[in-house]
């Protein structure tokens, strides 16, 4: 069940180790130009915007779910890998001096309330809802590894960041397989409920890389 704890040692070390080791602002540097200042400037804040929602699912999960046996171990785990998720990003925030998102406490907020409500339609709907969060950021990481093919790699902060968010990337992939392995796919109308948070989230990406 917890192979979360099982696949990686000592996550903080090793990320905070490549957040420490981040250069200072991409904006000091002649080699990239304002498209992609512009692009990174994005990148970051709808990552840091969305492992605070991550954050927060798995804490509203956690207050409906925290007296059952099975499922304690398995949430907390996973939030474990956000709050060290999120660490990074926060560092990655204020090294690159990037605006957060005017959004954080409606990502908070909705992030709990989503958590919280699917929780308490059962252990499968909590599932679900990891299952389609986690598919949709896993998508949105790809996505940004593909932008940033664009983006110079001469400069050392370019391929660190890569370096970071495909590791985020495959931790988003292994919750969603956590999530399907305990049964995700039996929750009470599944389709509709995996449509319903799936859009919700791209619209709230999309809203974050702006706002
Ligand atoms: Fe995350
Ligand atoms: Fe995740």
């Amino acid at each position: 069940m917890l192979r979360v704890a099982a696949s990686r040692a000592q996550p903080s070390a090793a990320y905070l180790k490549k957040a420490n080791a981040a250069l200072p602002a991409v904006s000091t540097t002649p080699h990239i130009s304002d498209a992609q200042r512009q692009q990174l400037d994005s990148a970051l804040r709808v990552d840091q915007a969305g492992e605070i929602a991550a954050n927060y699912i798995y804490m509203g999960q956690m207050f409906v779910l925290r007296r059952d046996p099975a499922m304690k171990p398995l949430v907390q785990e996973m939030w474990e890998q956000e709050k060290k998720h999120l660490e990074v990003m926060d560092k990655l925030q204020l090294q690159h001096r990037v605006r957060p998102t005017l959004l954080s406490d409606v990502a908070k907020v909705a992030g709990f309330g989503l958590g919280a409500a699917t929780a308490m339609m059962g252990k499968e709907a909590a599932m679900a809802c990891t299952e389609a969060v986690e598919t949709v950021i896993g998508e949105h990481y790809d996505d940004q590894l593909r932008e940033m093919e664009s983006l110079p790699s001469d400069h050392p902060s370019v391929p660190l960041l890569r370096e970071v968010i495909r590791e985020f990337r495959d931790d988003e992939l292994e919750h969603l397989d956590i999530a399907v392995e305990h049964d995700a796919q039996r929750a009470p109308a599944h389709a509709l409920l995996s449509s319903i948070i799936g859009a919700g989230c791209k619209v709230a990406i999309e809203l974050c890389k702006r706002v």
